[in-house]
């Protein structure tokens, strides 16, 4: 996260260490400022690397639009900006997302432990018109 997605990251974190879920922190870890793509960058890095074995990323600015951009810059990431249930659902069941934006001042901590858990829980859905698309999508990758 970057400083505009602190308070809700530290509650993310404290709800999924509860359900005994591990995680990885890359920061930020205080309020100060700082630029949301140098987080985007070292979360995606974990991911594509397999560096720590994290399965799945979870991002968080004030908006949650800035980082999910930036993180949609790295090859091998699709992030989903979810700051609804449903979004959450359906970027895992179509889009076989790999990581979740959210905005820290755009959601409360109620809906966004559902919405972590719904991106968490949801398994891609391993249609073929779903896997075509995400294959012509991660294509222009390389165009
Ligand atoms: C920081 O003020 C803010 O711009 C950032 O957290 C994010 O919302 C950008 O998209």
């Amino acid at each position: 996260c970057d400083y505009g997605g602190f308070h809700l990251k530290e509650h993310i974190k404290k709800y999924l260490t509860e359900k005994g879920i591990e995680i990885v922190d890359h920061g930020t870890y205080n309020e100060d400022s700082v630029d949301y793509p140098d987080f985007a960058e070292k979360l995606c890095k974990d991911i594509t690397s397999g560096e720590s074995g994290a399965e799945r990323g979870i991002l968080i600015c004030g908006t949650g639009i800035g980082i999910s951009i930036a993180c949609n810059k790295v090859k091998g990431i699709r992030c989903a900006l979810c700051n609804d249930t449903f979004s959450a659902r359906m970027s895992r069941e179509h889009n076989d997302a790999n990581v979740m934006a959210m905005g820290g001042r755009v959601i409360g901590f109620g809906p966004a432990g559902d919405i972590v858990r719904a991106f968490l829980t949801t398994d891609f859905s391993q249609g073929e018109r779903h896997m075509r698309r995400i294959e012509k999508m991660m294509a222009l990758e390389n165009k």
